[in-house]
């Protein structure tokens, strides 16, 4: 329902022109201007949305790290996306959060798509479910939600400037659609995109108006991305906080008003929304913002990682039981350093993280477990660990970082306890400093050559013991933000030390603006992997497995392939991993494969496994989720939120780059596996396929009014969770339709032996297509109930008027 703003009519009256001028664009790069004059203090809007980074990007105020949206959405719980909001909640109070920016729910429209971890769901009906459940429960606890990004940015490739062509029914009934379950689940504020639809960039869309504000009832604020504001034309269209700020596309806001190019009253449509936010969040004087639910924080992270845990191939060897297993060899780069969470915006700094190889050894306490890394997967300068680096000025684990003006005079110092540091907003006086310099002493554990070096944007100068090592310039691809900024290249130099030996290091790096955005930098000072021959990995990792009882193999992607302001190019797991897995296949140990990666990798070697176990970007607690699936001490929750392919040259939409500036989305309403039914065509695993360890039985699906009701036992003898799907069928339909369509569906827990009955809403809503407005074709539909858009058991006719 839209809120009134009549009442805060008395303070807009009391503002200057100058104010709300100010107050419709950022402060800086995370709050909005503060007028204590009429008792509104600063709003603080901070990613998100896997956890809440807070204003500052500094590893001394970490963060909950949960598992990725893909994750979350695999867990196809409505319930526990609410928690996750909450969840969030809790997280931005502690760190002064206001504002969350997410939950992202863009569509997985090509597997290609550089944000896919980040983004929910091929299907429109599971990511507007679970987008607004996040919503809900961000704030029933007090904190606004952002739903990102309004709309069609479905993809990274020249994000900043890409025109989508999409059809009016397929951007109604899928990329529009989250955003309208969002809008009705109350979200406070929505994201505009980069990107422009239909040739008009979204902060300017008309899109913004209609349906959004028109037609669906929206009363909270559009936040612009970041920078995405370009011109005074965002005025008059329905924008109404340009972040960050100030805006230089706005910098002439007042003088456009008095010149008559801007009217006043469309800003002060977009104070009175502003104002409602504030007094949403208790920002405002005299508002109280509600207080959110306590969290357990890593119990929580750990559930949801199981349940976002998709077991896709099983033949019999898992769960395994540690009480038996004496020999297990655990193999893989991700299984020391996982990945908890994709690259870019999206970024937390967790406290600590749990990977798969610290948990298996902690659930096989009693067993050898021998850990090889098989083949190197993270690319570049990873940080130095820190119990091996001390701040020169303090004695205390970590560096000293200086920044130092032209002439040389020291601005500021920090301490730090992390080698990867990223100044994004913060203390640090970026803008006024020429130099930035690191200084460390650093201890190596081992003797002989390191790649000693940087990863950054701007030209670095590296000293080991006052004798220059390295001094290099980075040569920058592309100029967007995540590419250059949060993904910049590794420059390297070979330098010999030894077990125990302390070295000094001086890193200085020169601020230039070099593609990133002016007051941000981020570099990362440490060592690249050792460049042992991969044959010979390969070769230990295939003797650990031959000597052990059971070998599992953690692939994954590297920070370099899933991240903001690029897309994917293919869909294979990056560097000797296929030949790693064979290779321990082929050793004739039963091998169980655990992919830790946001999106669909190709798996080639997948039937000569015994096991295959996605899960994704698991979060902090990603390691303790990969063991209790493992060893059967928790079911694997996960169901696949997006068709798993074979080969790239199956996927339907496998082309990202646009076309002299537009991208064609020219399959309209089929994407995903509406396009793989399409197609009649076989992917390695369908839309909604996950296996757990106990066995169901299907018993009956019959409607009542609006609901379909679903029976199924559990015949198995352990607890299980199924997700019963219902999908929507209509052969002899008047219009083009998908062959068939998620229309709902619902978590069952059960426990052996129990039969349960599961109620699923499906509203007239579900069956209805976009003709310029939503039409429900009256006739009879099959309503199909089962595991997954393939596997499908139970059958409803479902007539409608
Ligand atoms: C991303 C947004 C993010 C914003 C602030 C942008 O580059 O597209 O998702 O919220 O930066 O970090």
């Amino acid at each position: 329902m839209t809120a009134t703003t009549d009442h805060l009519r008395p303070l807009l009256e009391k503002l200057t022109l100058e104010q709300k001028a100010a107050l419709i664009q950022g402060a800086d790069f995370w709050t909005t201007t503060p007028l204590p004059e009429i008792g509104l203090r600063a709003l603080t809007l901070s990613d998100g949305p896997a956890g809440v980074r807070g204003p500052r990007w500094d590893e001394r105020e970490p963060s909950l790290n949960m598992p990725s949206g893909s994750a979350l959405a695999a867990s196809w719980d409505v319930d526990l996306a609410y928690r996750y909001g909450a969840a969030a909640a809790s997280e931005a109070r502690r760190k002064g959060v206001d504002v969350v920016l997410g939950p992202t729910i863009n569509l997985h429209r090509s597997p290609l798509g550089g944000r896919h971890f980040e983004c929910l769901s091929e299907d429109p009906e599971l990511t507007a479910e679970l987008g607004a459940a996040y919503v809900r429960g961000l704030q029933e606890n007090g904190v606004a939600a952002t739903p990102k990004h309004y709309v069609a940015n479905d993809s990274e490739t020249d994000r900043f400037t890409v025109d989508v062509e999409v059809d009016d029914r397929a951007l109604r009934e899928l990329y529009l659609a989250p955003f309208e379950r969002a809008v009705e689940a109350g979200a406070w504020s929505i994201m505009s995109a980069y990107n422009s639809v239909d040739g008009v960039t979204m902060t300017e869309n008309e899109l913004l108006e209609d349906p959004l504000n028109s037609e669906w009832g929206f009363d909270g604020v559009v936040v612009s991305d970041w920078t995405a504001v370009r011109s005074l034309d965002a005025i008059a269209a329905a924008q109404d906080l340009a972040m960050p700020g100030p805006a230089p596309a706005w910098a002439d806001l007042v003088a456009a008003v008095r010149d008559g190019r801007v009217q006043e009253s469309d800003i002060d449509r977009k104070v009175l929304r502003i104002l409602l936010l504030a007094e949403r969040v208790g920002a405002l004087e005299g508002s109280d913002a509600i207080v959110p639910a306590p969290l357990d924080a890593s119990a929580f992270a750990r559930e949801a990682a199981i349940e976002g845990t998709v077991l896709l191939q099983n033949s019999g060897v898992l769960p395994l039981d540690p009480a038996a297993l004496t020999r297990i060899a655990v193999i893989g780069h991700n299984a020391k350093d996982a990945r908890t969470q994709g690259g870019g915006s999206a970024t937390v700094l967790p406290e600590s993280v749990v990977s798969p190889l610290d948990a298996l050894c902690e659930s096989f306490a009693s067993a050898d477990v021998r850990y090889e890394i098989g083949a190197v997967v993270q690319e570049g300068v990873a940080e130095f660990p820190l119990a091996a680096i001390t701040n020169p000025v303090t004695g205390e684990p970590g560096l000293r970082v200086s920044f130092l003006a032209a002439d040389g005079t020291e601005l500021f110092t920090e301490d730090r306890r992390a080698t990867a540091l990223v100044w994004f907003g913060g203390d640090a006086p970026i803008g006024a400093s020429r130099t930035i310099v690191l200084a460390t002493r650093f201890t190596p554990t081992e003797t002989g050559e390191i790649q000693l070096g940087f990863a950054g944007a701007n030209p670095g100068r590296v000293f080991v013991d006052d004798k220059l090592v390295l001094d290099d310039v980075p040569v920058l691809e592309g100029t967007d933000l995540g590419a250059a900024f949060l993904n910049p290249p590794s420059l390297t130099a070979a330098v010999r030390v030894e077990a125990g030996r302390p070295v000094d290091i001086r890193a200085e790096f020169t601020r230039e603006s070099r593609g990133g955005i002016d007051g941000a930098l981020s570099v990362t000072l440490g060592i690249a992997p050792e460049r042992t021959d991969p044959d010979l990995l390969i070769a230990r990792a295939a003797e650990a497995a031959r000597a052990a009882e059971v070998a599992v193999v953690v692939v994954g992607t590297n920070s370099a392939v899933e991240s903001e302001g690029y897309d994917r190019v293919d869909l294979d797991l990056p560097g000797r991993q296929d030949d790693l897995v064979r290779a321990v296949a082929a050793t004739g140990t039963p091998t169980i494969v655990v992919v830790n990666a946001g999106s669909p990798v190709v798996l080639p070697w997948a039937s000569s496994v015994a096991a295959i176990v996605q899960g994704y970007f698991g979060g902090q607690e990603f390691g303790h989720a990969v063991a209790d699936v493992l060893t059967g001490a928790a079911e694997p929750g996960g169901r696949l939120p997006t068709t798993w392919p074979a080969t790239l040259a199956d996927v339907p939409v496998s082309d990202v780059t646009p076309v002299e500036g537009r991208l064609y989305y020219d399959e309209g309403i089929n994407i995903g596996y509406r396009a793989w039914l399409k197609n009649a065509a076989e992917p390695a695993f369908p839309f909604g396929h996950g296996l757990g360890y106990t066995q169901w039985s299907w018993d009956a699906a019959h409607r009542t009014g609006d609901t379909v009701e679903v029976t199924v036992t559990n015949t198995g003898a352990r607890t299980g969770k199924q997700v019963v799907q219902v999908y929507a069928e209509r052969t002899d339909s008047s219009v083009d339709r998908p062959v068939r369509w998620l229309v709902g569906f619902a978590v069952a827990q059960v426990a052996a032996g129990d039969t349960a009955t599961v109620t699923i809403p499906v509203p007239a809503r579900r069956l209805a297509h976009w003709t310029g407005e939503w039409v429900v074709e009256p006739g009879t539909y099959t309503l199909a109930v089962g595991s997954s858009v393939a596997e499908l058991p139970l059958r409803v006719e479902w007539t409608q008027e």
